[in-house]
């Protein structure tokens, strides 16, 4: 059983309507600048050993995974099929309506590491999904949700929708430690965006990440 830190209000969100509905539709557009993709990349890089099993939850037709970086297996999921069938790092993938379902169909300390990008600020159960998260990591393996500051306003909960960037990172952090996760670190930077207007100093989409890591045995 999850540790429960949201109350019911505040896993409210505008559009109730079924997820799979918004999703159905897929889109082929970048949800984040090229400045955080690449920052994002780079993060990977570091943190993420090659031949690692990796799962790439909430995903779309992108993974950033550096492209020169091979791993045992990079496993998708999301909620529009045709976005995930596109997306050329994915060995497989299944579909899922984690506001409906939060059980993760994989057995225990199976991947090195799980991924969201984008995603954890639609969750309106995060808990229970970052307790699956952590029966399905092995030991030592971590964890890293990644976003920005933009969001589908009406299908983020009210938690979300109502607090700022800083707060978003300490709702991440609390959220893995009260199910278990270890050492969250918090990153937070602007970039800088690409081309003419990063020359001329112009910003890029802020980046935000939460690392944390499952207790060696
Ligand atoms: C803004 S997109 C980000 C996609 C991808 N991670 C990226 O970096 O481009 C949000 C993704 O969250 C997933 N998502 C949103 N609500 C969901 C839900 N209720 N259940 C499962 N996945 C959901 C969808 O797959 C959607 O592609």
């Amino acid at each position: 059983m999850a540790v429960e830190v949201l109350t019911p209000a505040q896993r409210y969100k505008l559009d109730g309507e079924d997820d799979a509905v918004f999703y159905r539709d897929p889109r082929f557009v970048h949800h984040l600048d090229e400045a955080f993709r690449a920052r994002l990349t780079a993060l990977y890089r570091e943190q993420i050993p090659p031949c690692a099993t990796v799962l790439d939850l909430m995903s779309s037709w992108v993974s950033h995974l550096p492209d020169d970086i091979r791993y045992e297996r990079v496993i998708g999921h999301g909620l529009n099929a045709q976005e995930l069938a596109a997306n050329p790092r994915l060995d497989s993938h299944w579909m899922q309506n984690l506001n409906l379902d939060q059980s993760l169909p994989w057995p225990d300390d199976f991947f090195d590491a799980t991924l969201i990008v984008a995603g954890w600020q639609y969750l309106q159960y995060p808990e229970a999904i970052a307790a699956e998260l952590l029966r399905i990591t092995r030991p030592a393996g971590q964890v890293i949700v990644s976003f920005s500051n933009r969001m589908f306003f009406t299908k983020a909960p009210q938690i979300w929708t109502d607090s700022d960037d800083r707060e978003h990172l300490d709702y991440v952090a609390d959220v893995l430690t009260a199910q278990g996760w270890e050492h969250p670190t918090q990153v937070a930077e602007t970039t800088r965006a690409t081309g003419v207007m990063g020359l001329l100093g112009g910003q890029g989409d802020p980046f935000f990440s939460v690392i944390a890591s499952k207790a060696r045995p």
